[in-house]
């Protein structure tokens, strides 16, 4: 239907008048081999998740129960990325949980409005908690201890879980080793109001080494095949109660057992006042201007030579903290920012993303399970996650991915170049103009975009598109009309009959290519 309004040169629309952007008189160039000053290749996988501590359980199911859709759904992005993500589970739930060895269950939560409605914040795991990292094949996991509590309790949990999750996360299931989340907000909560970068450096050195020897002990084999390597310092942000180069500087790295820099970030905040879809979310303006907090520390860092070879990642991200915001952070215009939003990252050397999650939280790919405030399902965000790792996907897992932003002319537009080996092999457009389909009865504006593909050879290229009816769409979202819906076939893809697909736009003479995408959409063109 949205193609039929593509017809001749000029966009013509029936209905109301529609505004239409035209950036095709200036071509961007875009060059066939990968540019020196580009980004290193990404790892793989880029697209990972985080997986709330207390929810993994919902996510993941247990050997009796194993969550297939969940798994689905993971085994979809690595037909297309190549590798499974990774999966780390942790998040604010993980400093709140201790060990016992009696509970009958995986897990006991009990949430504590004042504290959070989201999650529990008084958490017990048993035995059978473990359970759950092998209900997914060929799936790595960081496993993030609980750093956060002190005590007898909290001692013993370390103590009594390193062995545990070893064992579970033996023949090659373990990515990394996590020591608590966000410590970088437990100055004057969980710490004294003095506790400073060197307290938590010490603690987590003295806690590090504890779990190493642990599990040293419990899985020899394990430390002496692997490693035990960790991510860290899981920080909440750039700009908290302790700062990042200076816990570098304090010695954080002594045992030379950190193999990942992992950061967290968030866009905004759910309940900041004035928070939108235009202003907050589909504005490259204000994803460069996020992501460039982590440019400028990881510049530091490198200057100073503090994370040599040490790779710098998010841990942790996601739209808006607090969950996400209900029809901002599960929109299809979420999906769009997450798609500008992961490949601005991969551009600028942040080099894995984990997209976090948890049951019932707003800005998840997925829900897992059935609950009394959410359907199960495969919610919007996940389509974004689909198209990034469309984007990254190389010839076999091992190929080098690089991705380039492309500039643009307006902050509602995004675009990339994705080399795989050295080789220009895709460009993704992002139009993040909001349409809201609903109660609108404007035609879909189309806006016009063309690049220039110096030397290229290809007459005709083939175009997928991330489309949905409007910004606002939370259902019926398709990337290359596939579905990947829960209620269709439990999350497998499924080829929706709706869609055009099989689409190709040609290179002229001169090596200039047009594309027409509508507003609030996304495409990716195949070299
Ligand atoms: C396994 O998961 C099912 C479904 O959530 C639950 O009822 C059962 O108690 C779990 N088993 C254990 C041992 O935790
Ligand atoms: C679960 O935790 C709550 C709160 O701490 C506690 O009252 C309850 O007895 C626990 N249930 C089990 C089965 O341990
Ligand atoms: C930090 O504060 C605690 C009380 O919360 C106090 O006992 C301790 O002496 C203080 N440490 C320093 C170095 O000031
Ligand atoms: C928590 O325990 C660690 C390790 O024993 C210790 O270094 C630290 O000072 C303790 N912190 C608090 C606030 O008790
Ligand atoms: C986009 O974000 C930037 C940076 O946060 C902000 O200055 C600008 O006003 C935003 N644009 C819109 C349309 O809200
Ligand atoms: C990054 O560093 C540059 C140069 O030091 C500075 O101008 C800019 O404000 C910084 N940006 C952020 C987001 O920290
Ligand atoms: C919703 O589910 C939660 C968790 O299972 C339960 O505690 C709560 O009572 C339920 N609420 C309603 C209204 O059924
Ligand atoms: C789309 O809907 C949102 C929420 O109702 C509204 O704030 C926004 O202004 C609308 N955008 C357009 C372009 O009409
Ligand atoms: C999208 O638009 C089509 C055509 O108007 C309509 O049939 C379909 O129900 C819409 N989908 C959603 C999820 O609203
Ligand atoms: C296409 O079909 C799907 C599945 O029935 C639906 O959710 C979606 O809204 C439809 N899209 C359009 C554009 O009609």
């Amino acid at each position: 239907m949205l193609l039929s309004l593509l017809l001749g040169p000029t966009i013509v629309a029936a209905g109301p008048t529609v505004t239409t952007r035209d950036s095709s008189s200036s071509a961007v160039s875009v060059s066939g081999t990968v540019p020196k000053d580009a980004a290193d290749a990404v790892l793989r996988p880029f697209v990972s998740f985080s997986i709330e501590f207390s929810s993994f359980p919902d996510f993941a199911g247990n050997l009796s129960q194993p969550n297939k859709f969940s798994n689905q759904l993971l085994d979809n992005l690595a037909s297309l990325q190549g590798v499974k993500p990774y999966i780390r589970v942790g998040g604010n739930t993980q400093d709140f949980a201790l060990y016992d060895p009696h509970l009958k269950t995986g897990i006991n939560g009990t949430v504590v409005p004042s504290v959070s409605e989201d999650y529990p914040s008084i958490i017990s795991i048993g035995p059978s908690f473990f359970e759950s990292y092998a209900t997914w094949p060929e799936t790595k996991f960081s496993f993030g201890f609980d750093m956060g509590q002190n005590g007898t309790k909290a001692m013993n949990t370390l103590l009594g879980t390193a062995p545990l999750a070893c064992k579970a996360l033996a023949n090659g299931k373990i990515a990394y080793w996590e020591m608590g989340n966000e410590p970088d907000l437990f100055t004057g909560d969980k710490r004294p109001a003095n506790w400073t970068e060197s307290d938590y450096v010490t603690e987590w050195l003295s806690k590090s080494q504890l779990v190493k020897r642990q599990i040293a002990k419990a899985c020899p084999e394990l430390a002496k095949d692997e490693g035990i390597k960790f991510i860290a310092p899981s920080f909440a942000g750039i700009s908290n109660d302790l700062d990042a180069v200076t816990t570098w500087e304090d010695g954080l790295d002594d045992h030379h057992d950190i193999e990942i820099n992992s950061m967290h970030n968030y866009i905004g905040g759910a309940d900041e006042p004035g928070v939108t879809l235009a202003k907050t979310l589909m504005n490259h303006t204000s994803t460069v201007a996020s992501v460039q907090q982590h440019v400028n520390l990881s510049s530091v860092l490198n200057e100073k030579g503090l994370t040599k070879n040490i790779p710098y990642i998010l841990g942790e991200t996601n739209s808006l903290y607090h969950q996400g915001k209900p029809g901002l952070s599960n929109s299809f215009g979420a999906a769009l920012w997450g798609v500008d939003f992961n490949l601005y990252c991969a551009s600028q050397n942040i080099r894995r993303t984990h997209m976090h999650q948890g049951t019932d939280y707003r800005y998840a790919s997925w829900q897992p399970i059935q609950t009394n405030k959410t359907t199960i399902g495969t919610k919007a965000p996940y389509y974004g996650n689909v198209m990034v790792a469309a984007m990254l996907g190389g010839d076999d897992s091992d190929s080098d991915a690089q991705v380039v932003n492309l500039p643009m002319a307006e902050e509602t537009d995004a675009a990339y170049a994705a080399y795989v080996d050295g080789q220009l092999s895709r460009i993704a457009l992002i139009n993040m103009v909001e349409y809201n389909y609903t109660g609108s009865d404007e035609t879909r504006p189309v806006a016009k975009y063309s690049f220039l593909l110096p030397g290229t050879k290809e007459k005709s290229l083939s175009v997928q598109r991330l489309m949905a009816n409007g910004s606002d769409a939370i259902t019926g979202i398709s990337w290359d009309g596939w579905s990947y819906n829960y209620e269709l076939k439990g999350g497998e893809p499924v080829r929706l009959g709706n869609v055009t697909i099989g689409e190709s736009v040609s290179v002229d003479s001169k090596g200039v290519v047009e594309l027409k995408v509508p507003y609030s959409s996304g495409v990716i063109l195949n070299l």
